[in-house]
């Protein structure tokens, strides 16, 4: 059953699960921000499209063999999943250039990463989620040198799975951004959300934009194209 409130961030509420304090429930909320919450906005529906896409996708990569801290949704809008201390670092993986490395480093958008990149950047609101390097991230996180490895491995093991389940559904996985957390024992899991607000995704034949760019840039109705998403996923995976 639901318990208390333990946190409340830009996307998600995460409350306790009474008697069982190893899972948390996360409830996907319809706030949109951008630029660290300087643009907002609140979407109907947005909490439920989110919820189901992140759940599609974690069963996916569950059923290719990468686990995660997702058990099962609840309802449109809520997830069980196991309690997490979420590592303080968004480890962003690049296929094609976009947003913020186009900026940072005058890389033409579009060009192609083959191999693709992986950035690491520090999830620290009052900072601006700086980019690091290992050495920055060594410092700053409990991780060691041989987790922070086993992190950008599976990033990029997360990045194959993810560009076959999204080819499948006609869209070009440009880039993502994934959590990961600690579980009591120590052990280091993927996290937190895997939604259109986490990664950058192009239709394969028009190029469109099918993301959270539609609500950076004002691109246009950001419910009719998650809602394209879920329903080109359902096509692509099974459901439980
Ligand atoms: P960036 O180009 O702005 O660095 O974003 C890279 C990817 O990470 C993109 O798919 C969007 C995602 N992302 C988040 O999920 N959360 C964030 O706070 C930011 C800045 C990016
Ligand atoms: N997630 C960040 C925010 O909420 C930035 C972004 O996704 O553009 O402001």
């Amino acid at each position: 059953m639901k318990g208390s409130l333990l946190y409340e961030g830009k996307a998600k509420k995460v409350y306790h699960v009474t008697d069982e304090a190893e899972k948390l429930i996360l409830s996907y909320k319809n706030d949109a921000t951008a630029f660290n919450g300087k643009k907002k906005d609140e979407f109907e529906g947005k909490g439920r499209l989110n919820n189901l896409i992140t759940s599609r996708i974690f069963e996916y990569l569950q059923q290719q063999q990468l686990p995660s801290h997702f058990i099962k949704a609840l309802n449109d809008t809520e997830q069980l999943v196991a309690k997490t201390t979420i590592i303080p670092l968004e480890v962003v993986v690049r296929n094609i250039a976009a947003g913020s490395i186009t900026r940072r480093l005058g890389i033409v958008e579009k060009s192609a990463f083959n191999p693709p990149l992986v950035e690491l950047f520090y999830k620290k609101d009052e900072l601006d989620d700086p980019i690091l390097n290992d050495q920055h991230a060594l410092y700053l996180t409990n991780v060691n040198d041989k987790e922070l490895e086993f992190i950008k491995q599976k990033a990029l093991q997360v990045n194959e799975h993810l560009k076959d389940l999204f080819n499948q559904a006609g869209l070009d996985l440009v880039d993502f951004k994934l959590e990961f957390g600690r579980l009591e024992d120590g052990t280091i899991v993927l996290a937190d959300e895997i939604s259109p607000d986490t990664c950058r995704l192009w239709d394969k034949e028009t190029g469109e934009k099918m993301d959270k760019d539609v609500f950076r840039e004002s691109l246009g109705d950001l419910i009719t194209v998650y809602e394209n998403i879920l329903q080109r996923l359902e096509e692509n995976t099974c459901a439980k």
